[in-house]
């Protein structure tokens, strides 16, 4: 017995003399790692703060995103970083790497919001009613960042990052344009980050599986005959018919969906009539559908034209319906992969603390991202940015959304992180 503890002991003893100096190696990479990359990232804080400034001044709507994309090309000239341009108007694609397989996509999106700021500060837009309301001046300020510091170790990269500068997040699909341009090439995987004011500035939240609404809009038209309010016999009334159809819209969700599925069904406006005592000739109403389901968003489409036609059809009016998918192409839901998340999740905890890694909440806004993600395994994820201290607790549209800069050295080393790391990850026979 005491023989035997004695041999279990030095059994123990010699695994450990084994194990430890090569995991304690591993530590201390992994430490050297971060800390060079995110003092390198930290150095940058100035450039990024004033680059980023620039875009907020300056916000440019869907498709218009001339003077950014132009700024941002301008300073990847100074850093010798190649790129394709253009690409769906506005966007276009840097490259970074052996110019070989694998190859990783990182993405940032350009353009700003219909919204007029209410935020007093230095750097308030300058252009009246629109705004920087959604963070997408700090996502591009953050893949530049990227951009810098992949381009200073790219000695060191084991394969290719394309980084995707897009246009017409909001609303304009920039997404699928820049597919259909050959932006993502032969990338295996792609990433995304979007600020999020619900967590602290040094955190990330991710989730797998579904975080973002399928979206699409919709406009429709009741058409009935007008006539003189007293005598609504001899008119055909397309407000009543209206009427009953928003209530019988609602029905779809309450009586038809899976009480376990989440879908949104919101009339957004009703148009109609401009006098007391005249019954209109039609009324026009629209709004919004999302599902958490791409191929659910696709039911709901079919079936808010059968009730919208039906409705109408059953007070004697003619109800046409536009799904508007040429002006606003539906959105696929943001669906995350598994292992891409798991990835994400070692690198948030790598560079930021175990800490740092938050479950992300479901939402059903909508994401052009997820038409990446309908070709390749990709990641969408949220990264900080609440700080009481300088106000960035307001939400995203909102006219007081306010950043915390100092999301931007985390962003770009995040971002750097995940390529690098992934690229080291997925070695084969062929790249090594
Ligand atoms: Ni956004």
């Amino acid at each position: 017995m005491l023989q035997f503890l004695i041999s279990r002991s030095f059994g123990i003893l010699l695994l450990l003399w084994v194990l430890l100096p090569s995991s304690i190696q591993i530590v201390d990479a992994d430490e050297d790692y971060v800390t060079q990359l995110l003092s390198a990232a930290k150095e940058d804080k100035d450039w990024l703060i004033s680059i980023r400034r620039k875009l907020h001044e300056y916000p440019e709507l869907l498709f218009q995103e001339h003077n950014t994309s132009a700024l941002i090309r301008n300073e990847l000239d100074k850093l010798g970083v190649s790129y394709t341009y253009p690409i769906s108007k506005t966007g276009f694609v840097a490259q970074i790497g052996t110019g070989s397989p694998p190859i990783v996509a990182l993405r940032a999106d350009m353009d700003a919001l219909p919204l007029q700021e209410l935020v007093e500060w230095d750097h308030k837009s300058k252009i009246d009613g629109v705004m920087h309301g959604c963070g997408h001046d700090a996502h591009t300020t953050m893949l530049l960042g990227a951009a810098k510091l992949l381009n200073q170790r790219k000695d060191n990269l084991k394969g290719t990052v394309r980084l995707i500068f897009q246009p017409a997040e909001e609303g304009g699909a920039g997404a699928s344009h820049m597919i259909k341009e050959g932006a993502l090439g032969d990338s295996e995987a792609i990433f995304g980050m979007h600020v999020d004011f619900t967590i602290p500035t040094g955190t990330i939240a991710t989730l797998s599986g579904p975080m973002l609404a399928a979206v699409c809009f919709f406009k429709a038209k009741i058409e009935g005959k007008g006539g003189h309010a007293a005598e609504p016999h001899n008119s055909v009334d397309p407000i009543l018919a209206a009427s009953s159809t928003v209530l019988a819209l609602q029905h779809l969700i309450s009586r038809e969906l899976d009480p376990l599925q989440s879908q949104v069904l919101s009339v957004t406006y009703v148009r109609g009539g401009s006098a007391s005592n005249v019954i209109p000739p039609y009324v026009e109403l629209g709004g919004t559908l999302r599902s958490l389901t791409t191929k659910g968003l696709q039911h709901l489409q079919q079936r808010v034209k059968e009730v919208i036609e039906g409705q109408a059809a059953v007070h004697r009016c003619k109800g046409t319906v536009d799904m508007m998918e040429d002006e606003y192409p539906p959105y696929p839901a943001t669906i995350n992969d598994e292992s891409l998340k798991k990835h994400v999740d070692m690198v948030g905890s790598m560079v930021l603390g175990s800490q740092g890694v938050k479950v992300a909440t479901k939402v059903m806004a909508g994401e052009d991202f997820a038409f990446y993600q309908e070709l390749i395994p990709g990641v969408m994820f949220g990264i900080g940015i609440r700080n009481e201290g300088v106000g960035s607790v307001h939400s995203p549209h909102s006219p007081y959304f306010f950043l915390d800069e100092d999301v931007l050295p985390i962003g770009a080393a995040l971002h750097t992180a995940i390529a690098e790391l992934y690229l080291d990850q997925h070695q084969t026979p062929f790249t090594v």
